[in-house]
């Protein structure tokens, strides 16, 4: 199953690995699995969620997250066996807020304080921009974080980023590209904070990565969102296919299924030839569900040949039977790491 030592991945030098979609597509699993796979060879990597869901805590089945970086996971193995680390973090606006002032202003305690007299309403209510700024400038934090050098520094580096973003709906606004900053922080110490997170946004050190299913929406919201993020100037990634349907049939098979043009009788007799014991009702209601299949996976292939020409690296992950816990999501990444994404 695994790749060559020497593959050729399709992101060498991307930092930060920024994951959207329309909502329910999988943005979560996939970020999670992207992280897996590139938590190898000993890489260290960040898994950043922004939308206060807890997601990542249920998908690997630990406590509730902290707004503190925490080990997750060990990462897929390479060829060699050598893992990396997944660590994750919960990022919400007042924590950062208060993380910000304390850095910025060196408030400290007193940063704290302002919780108390509800300032802290400044960055979640009052001005939505500012509130999006601190969220991205903590991920940029991550990114940007200086090597191991300062030997004071407690603080892991990261080789990589990963962040579960809002859906394609909202990715640009979220990114900061549309959104005026308001009154206070058109000037100052957030509107540079907010310039710099841009030059990274913008850089090819950044990837947006689009997660659809092959359904006549997503695909289209895949396609919108693709067009807005590039007249935004923001880096367009991969599109990962997940949720896909099983591929054992042959075009052929399918077609035959598709058209009725297989046989009740024909299907009974060499049942019974192999010893199956089915009658006339069982096979009418197999031949529905394989109709049904077929059918699906007709829709499927003309969403495929829409996400074909996009013309962007694509990658697909299956339905995995049973949900999704941590060796499902080993099992996705090992599967990115396959088709080159990691
Ligand atoms: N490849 C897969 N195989 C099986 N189940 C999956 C797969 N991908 C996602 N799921 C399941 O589908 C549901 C939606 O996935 P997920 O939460 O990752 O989507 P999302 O895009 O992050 O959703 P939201 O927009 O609500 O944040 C979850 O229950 C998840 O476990
Ligand atoms: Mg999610």
């Amino acid at each position: 199953m695994t790749a060559p030592a020497d593959r050729p991945v399709d992101w060498p030098k991307v930092r930060l690995h920024v994951v959207t979609g329309k909502g329910g597509t999988g943005k979560s699993t996939v970020a999670a699995a992207l992280a897996l796979a590139l938590a190898s060879s000993g890489r260290n990597v960040l898994l950043c969620e922004v939308e206060g869901r807890q997601g990542i805590a249920r998908m690997f089945d630990v406590d509730p997250l902290p707004y503190e970086e925490r080990r997750i996971a060990k990462g897929a193995p390479d060829e060699d066996g050598r893992a990396g680390q997944v660590h994750a973090l919960h990022i919400d606006p007042e924590s950062a807020l208060l993380e910000y002032l304390a850095m910025y202003y060196k408030l400290g305690r007193a940063g704290k304080a302002l919780d108390r007299f509800g300032a802290i309403d400044f960055a979640t209510t009052v001005a939505p921009g500012v509130r999006d700024v601190l969220l991205t400038g903590k991920v940029y934090e991550a990114v940007q974080r200086p090597r191991r050098s300062d030997r004071r520094s407690e603080a892991i580096t990261y080789d990589a980023v990963v962040l579960d973003a809002p859906p394609t709906g909202r990715i640009c606004q979220f990114l900061g590209v549309n959104s005026e900053l308001a009154g206070l922080a058109k000037v100052g110490p957030i509107k540079s904070q907010a310039d710099k997170v841009m030059e990274l946004l913008r850089s090819p050190r950044t990837a947006v990565h689009l997660v659809t299913i092959l359904e006549e929406m997503p695909v289209q919201e895949t396609s919108d969102g693709i067009a807005e993020l590039r007249a935004a100037g923001l880096p367009v990634g991969g599109i990962v296919v997940n949720l896909v349907r099983p591929q054992a049939l042959s075009p052929a098979a399918l077609a035959q299924v598709r058209e009725e043009a297989v046989d009740p009788t024909t299907v009974t007799s060499d049942l019974s030839r192999a010893r199956v014991d089915v009658d006339a009702a069982l096979v009418e209601s197999l031949l529905a569900e394989a109709r049904e299949h077929a059918v699906r996976r007709h829709l499927e292939d003309e969403q495929r040949e829409l996400v074909a020409a996009e013309g962007l690296p694509t990658y697909e992950l299956p339905r995995i039977a049973g949900g999704i816990d941590q060796g499902a999501l080993l099992e996705l990444a090992q599967l990115l790491r396959n088709q080159g994404m990691a």
